[in-house]
C-alpha cells in the first residue's frame, strides 16, 4: 500500500465530516497490519468537548472490528501545511502501534511521515507493578 493512495482514502473519508462549528473537516484511513482500512471522519458536538477527530474514529472502528495491528494512518485536511494529529489522538495511537507511520497530508497533496512514537515520545502507558 503506498501512502499517496491511504491519503487518497482519507481525503474522502474528510467529505463526511460532521464539522458545523468549526467548518473544519478532517479525514483519516489507517491501514492495519493484514491490509485492511478503516476510515473516519471528525464528528462535532453542539457541548464542544465532546468533539471526536477523524483520527480516533478510524482507530475505534478498527479495534471494534478485531483489529489492533496498524501499520500506518493517513490523516488529510484542506490546509496549507500538512495537518499533524493533536495531542489525545496521538496517545490513542500510542496504545495500539508506536511504530505506525503517520502520513500527514495537506491541500495540494504533499506529505509528512513519522512514527507515531516519534509524535508522542514518552506516551503513558499503564504499568501496575510496583
Ligand atoms: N480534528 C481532527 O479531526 N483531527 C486532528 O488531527 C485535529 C483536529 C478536528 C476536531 C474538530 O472537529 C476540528 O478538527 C477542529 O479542531
Amino acid at each position: 500500500m503506498n501512502y499517496e493512495k491511504l491519503l487518497e482514502e482519507a481525503k474522502k473519508a474528510s467529505a463526511a465530516a460532521y464539522a458545523p462549528y468549526s467548518r473544519f473537516s478532517v479525514g483519516a484511513a489507517l491501514l492495519t497490519a493484514s491490509g485492511e482500512i478503516f476510515t473516519g471522519c471528525n464528528v462535532e458536538n453542539a457541548s464542544y468537548g465532546l468533539t471526536i477527530c477523524a483520527e480516533r474514529v478510524a482507530v475505534t472502528k478498527a479495534v471494534s472490528a478485531g483489529f489492533r495491528e496498524f501499520e500506518a494512518i493517513a490523516v488529510y485536511a484542506p490546509t496549507q501545511e500538512p495537518i499533524s494529529p493533536c495531542g489525545a489522538c496521538r496517545q490513542v495511537l500510542a496504545e495500539f502501534g508506536p511504530d505506525a507511520d503517520v502520513v500527514m497530508g495537506n491541500a495540494r497533496g504533499a506529505y509528512v511521515v513519522a512514527k507515531v512514537k516519534e509524535l508522542l515520545p514518552g506516551a503513558f502507558t499503564l504499568k501496575t507493578e510496583l
